[in-house]
């Protein structure tokens, strides 16, 4: 079971990897059942990315996520990997790499693009030369920060035509940071609008960067998209996609709706693996639609 070979195969053949990201042990379950049933459906095991922002990996534990999910893998040689998303210092880098990870995000895009490089450079260095093996990403553009429901697209993030990435920026920065995966700005942000889908993706710009680039490409910002959308930007050529407000949202309507739902017939119950069932199958569900959308 191997990271980049999936990787690889997805991007061939223009399907996408589901790239998850879980805050605790309830909505990792209900990733990683949602890609049991998925696989049992089409007989076949459908890898999985289960990602880790700075701030999740503080509230979940760090080094104890990574050892559950190998032990996981290897229990049920299934073809789940754990990603360090969103390091936004060479310190969180080097963290990621002494913790396990199979992958590590490496984002300096809130710097200029020359600075970016630079200090990816200097990450992607270090990890090669300390934990070799680990695949590591380069982000550019800001899409935003935060997976939450938005009133409105956030100030800084770039989605008109003339900001997004260039293909030439994409091809130096690729070039001169030797990541195994890029993610450009094409149109994505992070979070999802409250009252509309978020802002158009560049779907041609998406096939231009594919086209030029060697490396695979990695979608950020999943929630919020049309389906019809997301289709269009996997065939177009992105082979990871990164999901999580949407998860969040289950999540926590999931735990709102228990107070009306569950606890109205079941008054008494106490058993959290039961008065979480419901949120849990919410989650789940959303993950394994999202799955069946990336081919
Ligand atoms: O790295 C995390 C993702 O890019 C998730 O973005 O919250 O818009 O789904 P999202
Ligand atoms: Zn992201």
């Amino acid at each position: 079971m191997n990271l980049k070979e999936e990787v690889a195969k997805a991007s061939q053949n223009k399907q996408a990897i589901g790239h998850f990201n879980v805050a605790n042990f309830e909505m990792l379950k209900a990733v990683l059942l949602a890609g049991q049933e998925l696989s049992q459906e089409k007989g076949e095991h459908i890898p999985l990315i289960i990602g880790l922002s700075e701030s999740e990996r503080k509230f979940i534990g760090s080094r104890q996520a990574v050892v559950f999910i190998k032990s996981w893998r290897e229990e049920n040689n299934y073809p789940v990997f754990v990603n360090a998303d969103h390091c936004h210092s060479f310190e969180s880098v080097k963290e990621a790499g002494e913790d396990g990870f199979d992958s590590i995000v490496i984002d300096f895009s809130r710097l200029t693009v020359e600075e970016n490089i630079k200090a990816t450079k200097e990450s992607v260095s270090y990890i090669r030369e300390n934990f070799p093996g680990i695949l590591l990403e380069g982000e550019l553009g800001v899409i935003g920060e935060h997976s939450a429901l938005l009133d409105e697209v956030p100030e800084k993030a770039v989605i008109n035509k003339e900001q997004l990435t260039t293909v030439d920026e994409a091809t130096m920065f690729t070039q001169e940071t030797g990541v195994d995966y890029i993610a450009p700005a094409v149109g994505n942000i992070h979070g999802m609008l409250k009252n509309s889908y978020n802002p158009n993706l560049d779907i041609e710009r998406i096939k231009e960067i594919k086209e030029k680039i060697k490396v695979p490409l990695v979608l950020h910002g999943g929630s919020g998209i049309r389906d019809e959308e997301m289709k269009e930007a996997v065939s177009a050529g992105m082979s990871v996609v990164h999901i999580s407000t949407e998860l969040r949202k289950a999540y926590s309507f999931g735990i709102k709706d228990l107070a009306g739902d569950f606890f109205v017939t079941n008054p008494d119950e106490v058993t959290p693996y039961k008065v979480m069932e419901p949120v849990i199958k919410k989650v789940q569900q959303v993950a394994k639609n999202k799955l069946e959308l990336f081919g």
